[in-house]
């Protein structure tokens, strides 16, 4: 791992006791919606594909377990394998599924999303919420998720984009780069919020993330955009060429 993966995990281990505090919080409980839409569309590709409900599902990036736990209601069938590589993370995460009496299909796995602990083709779906943003190159992590998926699964990947034109922009502009930092370091007593926004704005315009997915190989990509932009879910089918 290099010095930037260790850095990331330092700050995602300090913010670990306050992060879902103030996922909910600073999105107004939205997060939760997003996640859940995000589930719904792996449901409705796997549904139109005909190829039976999906069985394996790995949550790269899972944090504290929430959209493994939609992933869970979405498919009852399926085992979810919920990476991170933060063990506070997923010591909160395994605290939550066993609450929800999910644990005994969705498995805290430590490990690097950028060099997963999985064989070729193992999964049928591969999703993330706010986890490619940290991965970098982004390229790579797309690479080795599409390594552990079956030829024709699906790949979905929920994460902040930056609304562009307007007025609504100029405001959320406002209020990501100016006020969640204030706020996420008044509750968590650490620098991750400043992070958060300096991270959306390094990352991918959604078109350019769905360039790079077809330059990975996924086919049929496809993305939709929610808060007027701020965020975006894209999905795409892994094609039957590489790995
Ligand atoms: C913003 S949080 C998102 C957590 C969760 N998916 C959610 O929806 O709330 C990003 C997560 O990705 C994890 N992460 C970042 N880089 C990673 C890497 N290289 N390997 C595994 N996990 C990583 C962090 O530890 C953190 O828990």
């Amino acid at each position: 791992m290099n010095e930037q993966g260790r850095s990331v995990r330092r700050m995602f281990a300090s913010v670990a006791p306050r992060y879902d505090l103030l996922n909910h919080l600073l999105s107004l409980n939205l997060d939760r919606l997003w996640r859940h839409r995000l589930a719904r569309w792996a449901g409705e590709t796997a549904r139109a594909g005909g190829g039976g409900s999906p069985l394996r599902i790995l949550d790269a990036g899972a944090g504290t377990g929430d959209l493994s736990l939609a992933l869970a209601r979405q498919f009852p069938q399926a085992q979810i394998a919920a990476l991170d590589f933060v063990e506070p993370m997923l010591e909160r995460l395994k605290r939550k599924t066993e609450a929800k009496s999910k644990g005994n299909r969705i498995a805290a796995v430590c490990g690097d999303a950028l060099q997963l602990p999985f064989a070729d083709r193992t999964f049928e779906v591969v999703a993330s919420a706010f986890g490619l943003r940290n991965l970098s190159p982004v390229a790579d992590a797309l690479r080795e998720m599409a390594r552990v998926l079956r030829p024709g699964g699906l790949l979905l990947i929920l994460d902040f984009a930056l609304p562009k034109r307007g007025l609504w922009a100029a405001v959320y502009r406002l209020y990501f780069f100016r006020v969640l930092p204030k706020i996420g370091r008044w509750i968590s007593r650490t620098s991750a919020y400043t992070y958060l926004p300096a991270s959306v704005a390094l990352f991918p315009e959604p078109h350019q993330l769905a360039d790079l997915m077809g330059r990975e190989g996924f086919l049929d990509i496809q993305w939709r955009s929610m808060a007027g932009g701020a965020v975006a879910i894209h999905r795409g089918i892994r094609g039957h060429t590489g790995a």
